[in-house]
């Protein structure tokens, strides 16, 4: 899809729709229109057929010009970022529902900011134009989509050379979000560790800002990765350390590294996970497919950072050769680690890749891993759970997250807490016991992050919604985006 911004004369831009976002009360442009449209908008309001609360949709058919419509979109009460960004994706649903092939998004009535409205514009059209590429493909069509191109309307010249910006940027999040969306998707079948690989490399190919590389089990074997190969033991893919590069700026610039449990299914391994809803476990690789989206929406802008990915990719399986409930392994960093919970894999993956991440002189690191049950129990499908161990790297991703609608909310890391992973027979245990699991599965981690700024995401109740609707969300793309790119703008 194409974007373009313009602070042109509204009624002469020639396209074949009109997002108009309002409140009962008309105003500006919304008043323009109405008065060119003999009061339409107006005694639709009188009608009571518009109430313009937020979200509200109404297609409104222009009489006698064929193809023309304005599409109505209600903004009362649309106070905060969250609901804003609600409201444009209900506007950019009912845009895409028609036949429309050319838009005007009048950026009015929503927020003062049009970088940031034109972004939301953005994002919400590339999102909701997602559709599953099929693998394998069956009979299964996807529908053809008639838009082509959206102009974000502004009355003010410096609106639009802002929105310019903020379409670039917001198109590139959206992007990277159905890159997530769509490796998240994937049966287990296909998306093995070795795919992974293979998309990792094809991310970086023609890219003079991005180098791949993969380290097998070999390689890992050599680093003394004990604590990951535990976890691939029991599967019969080999697992895969994915290492990708995004140098958009001067060598000696610190990067940001990005961490991603990428579990491409979780049986739970000798501790079997239940039957029921197993399926779901194919995303538990949506950290890691995260960290993918970023990198694809980096490309696109061709932001000026550094950005480091690093993806342990892996089956937990429970084979012949699987870890055993009791085992003692030994991590990167020395310390060793009794199983007592082999379904407690996405940790210790993570501490191996935490460690190796300490090579890369970080600027920060943040890990990104569908982590524990216990977050859904917390915050539910709304929020991430956030664990840091420096408060300025927290409070930043607080505010990216809700500037950028990706919500996510602190948990505490303190000592009592830790206190849960003693072990009699090893340096801790890989469990902490029956409460606070997002925080003990998190002070797990924070033993291996003591050399650097490390701030944890676990996504595990917004990186998929589930019911009819099941599929992979692309969160936290919008927030990993939003953090980086407030390290440059
Ligand atoms: N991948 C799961 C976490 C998960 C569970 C995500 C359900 C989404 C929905 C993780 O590997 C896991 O199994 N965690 C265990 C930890 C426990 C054994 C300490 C959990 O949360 O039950
Ligand atoms: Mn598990
Ligand atoms: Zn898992």
């Amino acid at each position: 899809m194409e974007f373009t911004a313009s602070s042109a004369k509204l009624l002469n831009i020639k396209a074949d729709s009109l997002i108009l976002a309002t409140g009962p009360q008309l105003q500006n442009s919304a008043l323009e229109l109405d008065q060119s449209l003999d009061g339409a908008i107006s005694s639709l309001i009188k009608a009571g057929d518009f109430t313009g609360k937020t979200g509200e949709t109404l297609v409104l058919h222009i009489p006698g010009a064929s193809g023309k419509r304005i599409i109505l979109l209600g903004t009362e009460g649309a106070t905060t970022a969250q609901k804003q960004i609600n409201t444009i994706n209900a506007g950019a649903k009912a845009l895409l529902k028609t036949a429309s092939k050319k838009a005007i998004w009048i950026g009015e009535n929503l927020s003062e900011d049009d970088e940031w409205q034109a972004s939301m514009v953005a994002r919400s059209m590339q999102t909701a134009s997602y559709q599953y590429a099929p693998q394998p493909r069956g009979n299964k069509k996807s529908k053809p989509q008639t838009l082509k191109a959206l102009i974000y309307w502004t009355p003010s010249k410096a609106g639009a050379i802002a929105a310019k910006k903020g379409l670039a940027y917001g198109s590139a999040v959206g992007n990277g979000m159905n890159t997530a969306r769509q490796l998240g998707n994937l049966p287990a079948n296909i998306c093995t560790p070795n795919y992974l690989a293979s998309q990792a490399k094809a991310l970086a190919k023609g890219q003079a800002k991005v180098t791949t590389s993969v380290l097998t089990e070999a390689d890992m074997k050599k680093l003394k990765m004990g604590s990951l190969l535990s976890v691939s033991a029991g599967s019969d893919q080999p697992a895969k350390l994915i290492v990708i590069k995004y140098q958009g700026t001067k060598a000696t610039t610190k990067p940001v590294v990005l961490v991603g449990k990428a579990v491409t299914f979780d049986t739970g391994g000798i501790s079997l996970k239940p039957s029921g809803a197993m399926d779901e476990m194919k995303y538990d690789m949506c950290g890691g497919a995260s960290v993918f989206g970023v990198i694809n929406a980096l490309i696109e802008t061709q932001m000026p950072v550094n950005v480091i990915g690093i993806v342990p990719a892996t089956e937990n399986m429970p084979n012949g050769h699987a870890t055993k409930p009791g085992d003692v392994v030994t991590s990167m960093s020395g310390q060793t680690i009794e199983i007592l919970n082999t379904d407690a894999e996405g940790r210790l993956i993570l501490c191996d890749a935490l460690t190796y991440a300490e090579r890369f002189k970080p600027a920060a690191v943040i890990d990104i891993a569908t982590l524990t049950g216990a977050v859904i129990g917390a915050l539910g499908k709304v929020s991430a759970g956030l664990l840091s161990n420096d408060d300025e790297l927290a409070e930043q991703l607080l505010s990216s997250g809700t500037r950028s609608g990706d919500r996510a909310w602190r948990l505490p890391l303190w000592e009592e807490y830790d206190q849960l992973l003693k072990s009699n027979f090893a340096d801790m245990a890989n469990i902490g016991g029956a409460q606070a699991g997002t925080i003990t599965a998190a002070c797990f981690l924070a033993r291996f992050t003591k050399k650097y700024k490390w701030a944890h995401l676990d996504v595990a109740g917004t990186a998929w919604i589930n019911g009819a609707q099941k599929g992979a969300t692309g969160r936290p793309v919008p927030l990993l985006m939003d953090y980086i790119y407030s390290q440059v703008s």
